[in-house]
């Protein structure tokens, strides 16, 4: 089968008990589990107060604890070294650096005055780490609800996802936007997670039809180096904003953006031309869903990848290539459309498929990428799946 099937989470969860049993000789009592996120369309614009519609899928991370009576957090994962986090002092980022995303939220819940246990914690993942899935989206999201049951709290979704999303800032120094942490927050199986990120307010939207297939492809090359091209993007899109002198982007039209072409300059002036189209292209696509109309998603997807690749410039050689071998597959071939998804600069495609034609698609997909780069890709479908929650 070209598609990668999806573990249950029930298998998950029962790889993180076994793992917590086995390196710490004690029994679950609490368990949470966070998805990551692909996103259909409304790219680099949550924090250009845009709409954005991803939804949870259905790969997950699952975090099995037990209270320890220690003063400290002991945390291990499948792949990396177990951290001690002492409780009785405010995180602080640190290193390991992949512990950081822990630290972060640990450290939102003792600013909201939480008294945390000690506690031994084991991690298990089958989101695809630097894929641009949200893996550390998730881990966050999983964390967070951790801590929620080891202490007998509950936060409303909208602050534990803030609270996900300053952890990034502060401790991943990553100035990221709402999308990532709200969709593994309020994900629901179903139903994607239209944002408008200038309320900070999702609207669940139904995408159940069996006939549609939404493919997930993992390139599996990720370009993001710590040359930050994220926070370089997200500082062209407020340098134009300046420019443009409207209060939010809602309020910038395209001729407001080539009026000004000269002034704003290369690049800020395509990066602007890229919010504008992108945040019109995002309530377009939305509008079709509510009509059922879903090959209009078709012609948004790929003008929403163009305009990634000219004049966002956050695409890749590996992720145009992908999206070239969807489209050539075509409308015949089942493919309604194809994009890249996420942050960029490598990571993974959604394709948007019928149902009937998926695993074709997926071997097409597979192997012309293959052939062409050497590299095999992770390819796999999923449906919107549940947001992040405790697991009895
Ligand atoms: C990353 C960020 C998100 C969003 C996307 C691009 O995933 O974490 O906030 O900006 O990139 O749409």
């Amino acid at each position: 089968m070209p598609l990668e099937p999806n573990k249950p989470l029930s298998a998950l969860v029962a790889e993180a008990d076994a793992a917590l049993r086995l390196n710490f000789q004690t029994e679950p009592t609490t368990r949470s589990a966070a998805p990551g996120r692909v996103n259909l369309i409304g790219e680099h614009i949550d924090y250009c107060d845009g709409f954005v519609l991803p939804f949870a899928i259905d790969r997950y991370i699952v975090i099995s604890a037990a209270p320890n009576h220690l003063r400290e957090a002991r945390i291990g994962t499948t792949t990396q070294e177990t951290v001690s986090l002492p409780l009785d002092q405010p995180q602080e980022p640190s290193t390991p650096t992949w512990a950081n995303y822990l630290r972060g939220v640990i450290r939102g819940f003792q600013d909201c005055g939480i008294h945390i246990p000690g506690f031994d914690a084991h991690i298990v993942s089958s989101v695809p780490l630097g894929a641009g899935l949200s893996s550390s989206a998730a881990l966050e999201c999983a964390m967070a609800k951790l801590l929620e049951g080891l202490t007998q709290t509950s936060l409303d979704t909208r602050d534990l996802a803030l609270l996900c999303q300053k952890a990034e800032h502060d401790f991943a120094h990553v100035p990221c936007g709402i999308m990532d942490q709200f969709a593994s927050a309020f994900g629901k199986t179903d139903r994607l997670v239209l944002i408008d990120c200038r309320s900070e307010i999702p609207e669940l939207v139904p995408f159940e039809n069996p006939d549609l297939t939404v493919i997930i492809a993992n390139t599996m090359v990720n370009h993001q180096l710590s040359d930050g091209g994220y926070a370089v993007r997200r500082r062209h899109t407020e340098e134009a904003l300046a420019t443009i002198g409207k209060p939010s982007w809602r309020e910038v039209t395209l001729d407001d953006v080539t009026s000004r072409w000269d002034l704003l300059g290369d690049p800020v002036n395509r990066r602007a031309r890229h919010v504008v189209g992108e945040i019109e292209r995002t309530i377009s696509a939305a509008a079709a869903l509510s009509r059922n109309d879903f090959e209009a998603l078709g012609p948004l997807m790929a003008a929403s990848h163009d305009s990634l690749r000219d004049d966002f410039e956050v695409s890749c050689h590996e992720l145009d290539l992908m999206v070239t071998i969807a489209r050539s597959i075509g409308r015949s071939g089942g493919v309604i459309g194809a994009r890249m998804t996420g942050g960029g600069f490598g990571g993974s495609t959604v394709t948007l498929c019928e149902s009937a034609k998926a695993q074709s698609i997926a071997a097409t997909l597979a192997e012309t990428y293959q052939k062409s780069t050497g590299i095999t890709p992770q390819i796999f479908a999923s449906r919107p799946a549940n947001g992040a929650h405790l697991i009895p």
